[in-house]
């Protein structure tokens, strides 16, 4: 299988000095073309460190990291957004949504940016929502909608261009077990057309759905292995040797299969000004600003 991703003795150290966190130490992983992978770990053991790496938003204290072959080190910032915004479609814990936007306008947006005629943007994010179920709800705002469908919004915003490469940090973390089944059937089917699709999580059912899990603890990967579909939850949870770890699907009941009730309703606190839009000629880089960010992850 052709190397897609290739990571090498990968250290980020955040505060480096007397209050330094070692959040990646020494990690090397190689992550293939069409690979569905979760990685999992307990909360601080640096998988969204990993993510923001894999994701180029973010450099290494050390270690090299190729995409493609290419060192993405030696990339100057404007090549690293083409990357971004070519390679990678992500997909994070709090929706990113911009609020005063339509789920329609909330995916055409990126389009608009990266120089896509009105047409074609139109009908590529049309697609997008059909293909995440959405096609009723192009004109809700956020607001209006549930938590399970705001993602689906964001996923649609991901996939609009068909980037080889979907990242997603824990994209149930705020949803029911009903709609975060429904993502991950997303997921799923995204890998089987072909893409790259990597899962940061807690949750061991969404890990079940990878082919491959990787196991990340203080910073370290701890196992990696195939994951031939019949592990177990109890198998995965084995897996993670600093112990058992509650999680909310544990608890939650299982919710039929229709239209929640009572949505879940997450009102995003992003707006326009809350995103970092880098422009250039063809492309847009467009991500939350750094407080914005954690303030949404908490
Ligand atoms: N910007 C930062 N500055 C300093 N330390 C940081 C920063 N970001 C993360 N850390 C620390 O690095 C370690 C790894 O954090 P990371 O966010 O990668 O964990 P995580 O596995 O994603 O956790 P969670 O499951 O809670 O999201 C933690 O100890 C965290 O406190
Ligand atoms: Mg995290």
């Amino acid at each position: 299988m052709a190397s897609l991703i290739e990571i090498r003795n990968m250290c980020k150290i955040y505060n480096p000095g007397e209050n330094e966190v070692r959040a990646l130490d020494h990690v090397s992983l190689s992550i293939g073309e069409n690979e569905f992978v979760a990685i999992i770990g307990h909360s601080g053991s640096g998988k969204s460190t990993l993510m923001n790496m894999l994701g180029c938003l973010d450099v290494p204290t050390s270690g090299i990291y190729l995409l493609h072959g290419s060192d993405v080190s030696l990339l100057s910032d404007d090549e690293l957004s083409d990357i971004r915004n070519q390679e990678i479609g992500f997909i994070f814990q709090g929706f990113n949504l911009i609020s005063n936007l339509t789920a329609f306008e909330n995916v055409e947006l990126p389009l608009i940016y990266r120089g896509v005629s009105k047409k074609e943007r139109t009908n590529l994010a049309k697609e997008a929502l059909r293909k995440v179920g959405l096609e009723n709800r192009m004109t809700h705002k956020p607001s209006e909608m549930s938590g399970g469908q705001q993602q689906r919004v964001a996923i649609a915003r991901a996939i609009a261009q068909a980037p080889p490469v979907i990242l997603a940090d824990e994209p149930t973390g705020n949803l029911d077990s009903h709609s975060s089944k429904e993502i991950m059937n997303i997921l799923r089917q995204l890998h089987s057309e072909g893409r790259t699709v990597i899962v940061i999580t807690h949750d061991n059912d969404i890990a079940a759905n990878a082919k491959r899990i990787v196991h990340i603890e203080d910073g370290r990967i701890t196992s990696d292995s195939a994951n031939e579909g019949n592990l177990s939850r109890d198998d995965i949870d084995k897996e993670i040797r600093s112990g058992p770890v509650i999680y909310d699907s544990d608890i939650k009941e299982e919710i039929p299969n229709e239209e929640p009730a009572e949505a879940v309703i997450e009102e995003p606190t992003a707006t326009r000004d809350d995103y970092d839009i880098k422009i250039t000629d063809e492309n847009i880089d467009l991500h939350l600003i750094g407080d914005k960010q954690n303030e949404q992850e908490e």
